[in-house]
């Protein structure tokens, strides 16, 4: 095999020299980033670093202005927007704010993909959706509408809208933002338990840094507009970046136990 190909077997995206701007403000300031495929891919930064913007470029709903975004040792960067529909449909997202559509009930809401995408009958629909709330702790709750959930209710409709085209790669942007300690928790569960059952390279946005050390196989923190550094938890914990101390430090996420690292103790 050569060098590049074992590499893209690896990772199953590898983003290079990535730039963005948007009139003068200059987001992404050469992005070099490797996501490793089947594990647990957590970038972490501060609000307004351009987390959700380099989310974008990886499934080509951005396009940069500078840089490469290998989706299987393909780049897509250069590609239109029909080129891009085959490699769209390896990727599930669950966006920021879960992004359902109010005026749908959650049944329509999770089988909307397969009817865009897929010439299933109604009743097929019907039982896939069904499985995939029943799966996801939301039984019962196929006639209701967003509006009438929890929060923590509308991430779990997204997730299972994102799942429903059995992606290979899963994108979350921030998938535990305004839920409590124990539906946090719940959350990081789910992405473990997905990931384990499935064997999907998740790539999850985060600033919540006990949920990263409980769930990441891999962190990357964006900084000033670059990845300042990436690597396994334990990696990163020994990081000297200044801003990767202050993040870990000021956000009480860990503690040093036996000379390991273990996350918080859970709130009771
Ligand atoms: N479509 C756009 N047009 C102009 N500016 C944009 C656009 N999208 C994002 N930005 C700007 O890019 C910067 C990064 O935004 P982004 O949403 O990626 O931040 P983030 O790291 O995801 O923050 P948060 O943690 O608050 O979600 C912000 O200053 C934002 O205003
Ligand atoms: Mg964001």
């Amino acid at each position: 095999m050569s060098d590049d190909a074992e590499k893209s077997q690896q990772f199953q995206i590898r983003i290079r020299d990535l730039h963005k701007s948007f009139g003068e403000h200059h987001v992404l300031r050469g992005i070099d980033l490797d996501i490793e495929r089947g594990k647990i891919n957590i970038v972490i930064g501060g609000s307004g670093q351009g987390k959700s913007v380099l989310m974008k470029h990886l499934m080509g709903l951005l396009k940069p202005d500078q840089g490469h975004i290998y989706v299987d040792g393909e780049d897509i960067v250069s590609l239109g927007e029909y080129e891009l529909n085959p490699i769209r449909r390896k990727f599930g997202m669950l966006f920021q704010y879960a992004a359902l559509f109010d005026s749908l009930t959650v049944e329509e809401n999770v089988g909307f993909p397969l009817f865009e995408h897929t010439r299933k009958h109604s009743a097929e629909v019907r039982t896939e959706v069904k499985k995939r709330l029943d799966a996801l702790g939301l039984a019962g709750t196929e006639k209701k509408y967003p509006a009438e959930l929890s929060g923590g209710m509308r991430k779990r409709v997204g997730l299972a809208r994102a799942l429903i085209l059995k992606p290979e790669i899963l994108l979350y942007d921030e998938p535990t933002t305004g839920l409590d300690p124990v539906a946090t928790k719940n959350v990081d569960d789910m992405i473990r338990d997905i990931s384990k059952e499935t064997g999907v390279t998740s790539v999850v946005i985060s600033h919540d840094m006990a949920s990263t050390f409980r769930i990441a196989d891999r962190i990357s923190m964006l900084y000033e507009g670059k990845i300042v550094v990436s690597g396994s938890p334990d990696e990163v914990l020994r990081s000297s970046h200044e801003m990767v101390r202050m993040f870990i430090e000021m956000s009480g996420a860990i503690r040093i136990q036996d000379g390991s690292v273990a996350p918080p103790v859970a709130p009771s």
